[in-house]
């Protein structure tokens, strides 16, 4: 099949060169001819493991394409899947679609034979009917099908993710375009990963729904780690202890210093405001977006009060700055508050992370970027490890205990484990964990 895949941010690279591997003649498409330009010389704007030599291996085997005009592309498709951004628009909490309308224009103008054009931008209930009154006014004798079809790519993760995915979700009422899109996926049907066909409204809801779900998950593990360390409990022992009931299962109950990320603020936002909206309030997402707010806030108060109630003139070495391990990825990172509060309290702060340096230096002020995580720690009063990349969990504590200049760490992942810092000569701190 011909695919064109507009917008060649993360959801797009990752999706048009997985179906690209799957067989498929792929376009990726973007406005921006750096990025196309980058892109066709080999480099990857983003940092995801194993992209790279995919795009490498599918454009060697001619099956991968990039380039700024949609036109050729959009006429050939079988399928144009619409991957531009929905940011949180400025004021409201809603997702912004222009990108998503505009496309649709484009697209419109272009399509030639039966299309069938895919949403995989996160968007709200009713986008597609959006899409399809614009394409139908835009060009009334067109012949095409919009369908939904989330993703649910996690990043750094985000290949595995598409070639091993749990579910694939279809929203149309077309039989031609469920065809289209069984093709598509092929080589998943095969292996019997279960598609959903649905409408399509139900199933621009089922990616808000499942979002939201996983946010209010460990949101909801995040306050009974506040309550373990205050009843003298242990919050890795509840998680086990509750996940392996089937019915809630073991995944996102890591309790942390709050989720960040492209996904889980926007889209319990963006599903708060369709509740309001609809006049069908979403209570527990609303009490989620605000804990989680609130607790990435206060995880500086953490280490302030572990600090004895004042950092003023302290050094604190910061391990991990990304939202989570294995990206670059610096939207909404718990790091941000941190940084910013130790700084307002009077702390200098000396911060390592392997992949989102460059992005942090954008968005933080007066940091001291290290070459490694020996070099945040030196000289530092307090270790706080703030993102669990595999290179934390097996630090030399020797040789972080001879840098400190006071053995503190104070470990917002629960990598450690308290009686092996203790025995190690630490003063440690954790995340609900009393024991
Ligand atoms: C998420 C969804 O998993 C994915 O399906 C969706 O399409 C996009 O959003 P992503 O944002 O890449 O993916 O990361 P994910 O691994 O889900 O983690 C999200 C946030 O939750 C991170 O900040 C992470 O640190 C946090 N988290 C996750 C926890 O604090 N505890 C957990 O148990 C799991």
């Amino acid at each position: 099949m011909r695919v064109a895949m507009i917008g060649t941010g993360y959801v797009g690279l990752v999706s048009g060169t997985c179906f690209a591997d799957f067989g498929h003649i792929v376009t990726c498409i973007d406005k921006d001819s750096s990025k196309i330009d980058a892109l066709n010389s080999g480099e990857i704007p983003i940092y995801e493991p194993g992209l790279q030599e995919l795009v490498a291996e599918n454009v060697a085997n001619d099956r991968l394409f990039f380039s700024t005009d949609a036109s050729d592309a959009i006429k050939q498709a079988d399928a144009v899947f619409i991957a531009v951004g929905t940011p949180t628009r400025r004021g409201d909490g809603h997702a912004d679609l222009s990108y998503v309308y505009a496309a649709a224009e484009e697209i419109a103008g272009l399509i030639e034979g039966f299309t069938v054009i895919v949403t995989k931008s996160t968007v709200p209930v009713g986008t597609g009917d959006e899409v399809e009154a614009i394409i139908k006014k835009t060009n009334p004798d067109a012949n095409f099908a919009v369908v939904s079809n989330p993703e649910f790519l996690r990043e750094g993760a985000a290949i595995n993710d598409f070639k091993r995915p749990d579910r694939v979700v279809v929203g149309t009422d077309s039989e031609e375009a469920v065809e289209v899109m069984r093709e598509l996926y092929r080589p998943l049907y095969l292996n019997e990963t279960p598609i959903i066909v649905t409408r399509r409204r139900t199933s621009e809801l089922i990616k808000y729904a499942a979002n939201a779900f996983l946010a209010v998950k460990i949101t909801f593990i995040n306050e009974i780690a506040d309550l373990c360390e205050k009843v003298g409990a242990n919050v890795q022992e509840v998680s086990r202890g509750i996940g392996l009931d089937n019915r809630i299962g073991s995944k996102f109950l890591h309790a942390g210093p709050g989720y960040g990320g492209s996904c889980f603020p926007k889209d319990t936002l963006a599903l708060s405001r369709i509740g309001t909206e609809a006049n069908s309030p979403l209570k527990i997402v609303d009490s989620v977006i605000e804990v989680n707010a609130a607790r990435k806030r206060r995880m500086a108060d953490k280490v302030i009060s572990f600090m004895g109630g004042d950092v003023k003139g302290k050094t604190i070495a910061l391990l991990g700055l990304a939202f989570k391990p294995n990206t670059d990825d610096m939207r909404d990172a718990p790091s941000i508050d941190i940084v910013s509060k130790l700084q307002e309290a009077g702390a200098s702060i000396r911060a390592y992370d392997p992949a989102a340096m460059g992005e942090a230096g954008h968005i933080m002020k007066d940091v001291l970027f290290c070459d490694g995580p020996y070099h945040a720690i030196e000289n530092s009063d307090v270790l706080v490890i703030v993102t669990e990349w595999d290179q934390f969990r097996a630090l030399d504590l020797e040789r972080v205990k001879s840098l400190l200049n006071t053995p503190k760490v104070v470990d917002l992942r629960n990598i450690y484990k308290p009686d092996y810092m203790s025995e190690r000569g630490f003063e440690y701190t954790s995340i609900g964990r009393a024991y």
